[in-house]
């Protein structure tokens, strides 16, 4: 066994990642009394969540009637049938509430003339169960909501005496015997210090995983670590095909454009000059849900009506919207268009190309945020000790495609869920669980053999032919020959992880070994989503399937679960949740209302 020494801390609870999601955890378990650590590899405030634009979907109705229950049907729908019942529910009733909460920690909303907190359009959210136009459902701080939530949640969660272990970068689970999660091993990144988290309870917030793409909104911390820890422990992953790419990322830089500028007015256009969304979806235009304009827009690059010397790619304008509008609603977003594409969008459009942007799938929870380890005998069985929310979970709530602005309700709605089911769940009074000393050890050998890695492949070279593969062969439209040969070279391309070159063996500030522990997590995640990918012989939400046009609930109505160990993913499947919470007659939604149908815009 490696010999590192190590700090031992004890907590009721932990959680991992400071974004929207594992932040609303930390606060909520904190207000409830319970010891509480986040663990984060970078500063809060530096999370993910921070880019996020456009805004948070609550079916408020400030700026017009809406209602939880459309919210609901516009989630069933946008899952494109995929979505489990019962969590899509809790997400649309839930959401009101959360927002208001968040109002009352202090996120500085938009305000209506009335002092309401704005409302804009978003793609895929309607009125009327879809048969009434658009709504203004997502709330929005300007372009800068997830800044404004990570603040304010991260201020709430000192002022309740959370604790912050900041640039501690997680590095596996540590699991008893019988398979409960007890805590996890850790490495202080400044110091080069090693600790041992004893909890008896851990929730797993890090996030998607987009670098496993070349070209993503996401930051380059979104590595998922959190699915590969749980992939390392024979724990299944589920619907990892489902990836989402979002219309507006900019030409070669691939920053986001918040859909919230189509929801201001703007609109798409190819090099005729023309608005073809109004071709593709008559009734919601530039606003039907991302999966679809992403594919509209390939569709019309593919047909060669791309703009830009090369044509391979499509026009954003703004230019016809108000300048005092856009600095008052989109004041980011003009920014970061004129650093990366040097375009000054009250006079020009933007080039923008559909960019990877969120994985719909991740580790399977219920909606309490608890993990599940579904068994033949018990579909909903839980791993003990171990809660997943935020994009590195999987409710599923976004079954095979997200409406925007449903991810920040996700992370609150669900970070708060798994705090108050924690506190229903964790025994104060009970001793922490003894650590299974050989779970630390593995970790520790596992992290020593990655310090000292002396293949010949560099952790660089490998993880740029792990992007350059999905992006080619797991991308907007897939064929079963792109994913039968993305299957082959991404195999060919996680055995080279037995190769790995790691060049610094230091402990302090060590980048070097820091990504090459990020590719192990990257790997399971890329492998699982193009082998669950090149099974799945339909067309679903994000995944589009050339060789098989639509979607087909006879047979594939069904979660992916992926096992991954190495190169090898065995697959099995689930059923979709279908029972929503609550009954018509108990107010909720009719089961008629959300039966599967076609989905057209
Ligand atoms: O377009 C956006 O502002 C992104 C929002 C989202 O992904 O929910």
């Amino acid at each position: 066994m490696a010999a590192y020494e190590y700090e031992t801390h004890t907590y009721d609870a932990i959680v991992i990642g400071a974004g929207g999601a594992g932040l609303r955890a930390t606060l909520g378990l904190a207000e409830q009394g319970l010891k509480t650590a986040c663990i984060t590899k970078v500063f809060p405030t530096r999370s993910h969540t921070v880019a996020a634009q456009g805004g948070i979907a609550a079916s408020l109705g400030n700026m017009g009637p809406d209602s939880w229950q459309w919210h609901m049907y516009d989630t069933v729908k946008g899952s494109d049938w995929l979505g489990d019942t019962d969590a899509m529910e809790y997400l649309a009733r839930e959401a009101p509430k959360a927002v208001y909460e968040l109002e009352h920690y202090g996120v500085p909303f938009s305000r209506t003339e009335e002092g309401k907190i704005y409302q804009r359009p978003f793609g895929g959210h309607t009125t009327e169960f879809g048969e009434g136009p658009a709504v203004q459902r997502t709330c929005a701080a300007a372009d800068r909501t997830g800044h404004a939530i990570l603040h304010t949640l991260y201020g709430q969660s000192l002022k309740q005496q959370a604790e912050f272990y900041i640039e501690y970068f997680a590095t596996d689970l540590i699991m008893s015997e019988d398979g409960q999660c007890q805590g996890v091993v850790a490495w202080k990144l400044d110091d080069g210090t090693m600790h041992v988290f004893n909890a008896k309870t851990t929730v797993l917030a890090t996030g998607g995983y987009g670098r496993a793409y070349f070209s993503a909104t996401s930051a380059h911390t979104c590595t998922g670590d959190g699915g590969g820890m749980v992939a390392r422990q024979g724990l299944p992953l589920q619907d990892m095909e489902f990836v989402q790419f979002h219309p507006t990322g900019i030409y070669g830089a691939g920053c986001l454009i918040t859909e919230g500028a189509r929801g201001e007015g703007g609109y798409l256009t190819n090099s005729e000059g023309e608005r073809f969304m109004e071709r593709y979806a008559p009734n919601y235009k530039d606003l039907a849900p991302r999966d679809y304009v992403s594919r509209c827009m390939t569709m019309e690059i593919r047909e060669g009506r791309g703009v830009g010397a090369g044509g391979d790619h499509i026009h954003l304008n703004l230019n016809h919207l108000p300048a005092e509008a856009l600095n008052l609603r989109l004041p980011g977003i003009s920014e970061s268009a004129r650093i990366f594409a040097g375009v000054d969008v009250t006079k020009e459009p933007i080039p923008v190309l559909p960019t990877v942007h969120y994985n719909m799938g991740g580790i399977p929870t219920n909606y309490h945020g608890e993990v599940l380890n579904p068994t033949a005998k018990d579909p909903t069985a839980v791993v003990p000790g171990l809660m997943a929310v935020g994009e590195a979970g999987c409710a599923s709530v976004h079954g095979a495609n997200r409406l925007g602005s449903n991810s920040l309700i996700d992370l609150v709605v669900f970070g708060r869920a798994a705090a108050i089911q924690a506190g229903k769940v964790v025994d104060r009074d009970a001793p922490n669980p003894v650590l299974n000393q050989a779970s630390v050890d593995a970790a520790f050998d596992r992290f020593d053999g990655l310090r000292h890695a002396d293949g010949d492949t560099g952790t660089a070279e490998l993880r740029l032919e792990m992007q350059k593969t999905m992006q080619a062969d797991a991308a907007v439209f897939r064929t079963d020959k792109t994913l039968k040969d993305g299957v082959e070279k991404m195999t060919a391309v996680a055995a080279k992880m037995d190769g790995i070159k790691v060049t610094d063996r230091s402990m302090v500030w060590n980048s070097d070994l820091m990504e090459t522990l990020e590719l192990t997590n990257l790997m399971p995640n890329a492998l699982a989503t193009i082998v669950g990918a090149e099974a799945r012989k339909e067309s679903r939400g994000a995944h589009a399937h050339e060789d098989y046009a639509t979607r087909d609930d006879e047979n594939w109505r069904v979660h992916t679960l992926s096992n991954i160990d190495g190169t090898q993913v065995d697959l099995s499947y689930r059923p979709v949740i279908t029972k929503a919470l609550t009954t018509e007659k108990q107010g909720g939604i009719s089961t008629k209302k959300i039966a599967p149908k076609e989905r057209t815009f």
